[in-house]
């Protein structure tokens, strides 16, 4: 099957802003230098689900460099940027299938065609993928080598998978690196995520008060930074010590009970289902704004908001407004999905260099040692790590100390004391 993408026009547009992108990709640009001359995927062909962005664009130009062929798909139907589609068409030889607003069907179908073309290796971003090619196509799952996984919704399922003893290859697990989930999960999300509220509403943060569920690093990074616009954060979980953690880093912790008469906006960033529910739609003020930030839809319980509206309408683009009893209104942003990638342009490409670089490595590291691989998650090996880092500090111009003789021997014995 050919590429199925919305409109091959928007070919220069792509173009264009993929190659800002990389302007802010220092690091996947050497790798991909690197790759060009050593061809370390030479004849492995790629499934990738991912949300096709610029940033994504970058990597998948990466993976080509080191000689694989590459077909992708999106990983979330809201997420897809059509000229970025159109640009990896018509310039870099890569199949594409993602169609920004596609519905369930087509989205899956997209996964099938991405199969279809028989991977060696996959790369994916929710598991949506690697959970289709185990249930729909057990007999294809033997040619995979290996595969990754990007985000925290992901590695859950596929660790489920793992312990159903269900899982039949090796998967790298990248947003476990360090430097994939400290860097894109707090500062990509904490900044993407307003800036998708913001340029969905148009609203002020300052002086809003602004309820984040969950404290993981997605959820840290979303109250640190809507408190840097001036919002009073309340923060709600389930974990006592990641609330003990808010708590002490200066946040109101509170339940979703007490917080839903109080809040003017619901940020939902905790991987699980129905963290805002009827109990709590029915508490909320006039105007109150919720919008999701974790991987699924399945945070915001719209099934319910929507049975307890009286009237529904789009009121501004990405921008949904529930009508409640006694006339208040409820505004949902970008469908209850990722809202960082559905109204605004997902992670900034600084942060995604760190993910993507990442997402490289593994691949090339999954395909060296994919045959003694048991099928278990693999955590991203700790050098690749410490070289992200050391690379993306070059390329930011900071330096750093080195241990002195001394202090390596300090650290490594035990005899010296007090
Ligand atoms: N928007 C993006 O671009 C983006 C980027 C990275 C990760 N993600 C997704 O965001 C979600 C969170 O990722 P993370 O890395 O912060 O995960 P995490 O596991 O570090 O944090 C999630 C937190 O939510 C809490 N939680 C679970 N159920 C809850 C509930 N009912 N109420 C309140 N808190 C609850 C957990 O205790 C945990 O502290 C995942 O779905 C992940 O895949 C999205």
């Amino acid at each position: 099957m050919a590429s199925d993408i919305a409109d091959p026009s928007l070919a220069d547009l792509g173009r264009q802003r993929i190659d800002w992108a990389e302007t802010h990709m220092p690091v996947l640009a050497s790798i991909r230098e690197r790759f060009a001359k050593e061809r370390p995927l030479d004849g492995v062909t790629v499934a990738a689900c991912l949300h096709v962005t610029t940033e994504t664009a970058s990597l998948l130009r990466t993976l080509k460099a080191g000689g694989a062929t590459v077909n992708v798909c999106a990983s979330n139907p809201l997420s897809t940027q059509d000229d970025v589609t159109a640009a990896l068409v018509r310039d870099e030889g890569i199949q594409v299938f993602a169609v920004k607003g596609e519905d369930t069907d087509t989205y899956f179908r997209h996964i099938d065609a991405v199969l279809d073309e028989h991977p060696q290796l996959t790369m994916d971003d929710g598991c949506d993928l690697v959970s289709r090619l185990h249930q729909e196509r057990p007999d294809q799952v033997g040619e995979v080598l290996a595969g990754t996984e990007e985000t925290t919704t992901g590695v859950i399922r596929l660790r489920a998978m793992e312990a159903d003893g269900a899982l039949r290859f090796p998967i790298v697990a990248v947003n476990d690196a360090d430097t994939k989930h400290m860097f894109d999960n707090r500062y990509g999300t904490g900044q993407s995520t307003l800036d998708g509220i913001i340029r969905a509403t148009n609203v002020l943060l300052a002086g809003k008060r602004v309820v984040v569920a969950g404290y993981g690093f997605c959820g840290k990074g979303v109250a640190s930074r809507a408190r840097g616009m001036g919002a009073q954060v309340y923060v709600t979980e389930i974990d006592p010590l990641r609330a003990l953690e808010a708590v002490m880093d200066g946040f109101r912790v509170v339940t979703m009970e007490e917080a839903a008469p109080e809040g003017d906006i619901f940020v939902t960033v905790t991987g699980n289902r129905d963290v805002l529910r009827g109990e709590h739609f029915a508490a909320m003020r006039d105007g109150a704004i919720l919008a999701n930030s974790g991987h699924f839809d399945i945070e915001i319980d719209l099934k319910a908001l929507g049975a307890m509206a009286g009237s529904r309408r789009g009121v501004r683009p990405s921008v949904e407004e529930f009508l409640l009893d006694g006339g208040r209104r409820v505004l949902v942003v970008a469908e209850g999905r990722l809202v960082n990638l559905g109204a605004a342009e997902g992670h900034p490409a600084a942060v995604m260099d760190m993910s993507f670089a990442n997402q490289a490595l593994a691949a090339e590291w999954a395909v060296r040692h994919g045959a003694t691989l048991e099928k278990r998650v693999y955590g991203v090996p700790a050098e690749i790590d410490k070289e992200i880092a050391r690379l993306k500090l070059d390329t930011m111009g900071v330096g750093i100390d080195r241990l002195t003789p001394e202090q390596e021997e300090y650290l490594s014995s035990w005899t010296v004391g007090t």
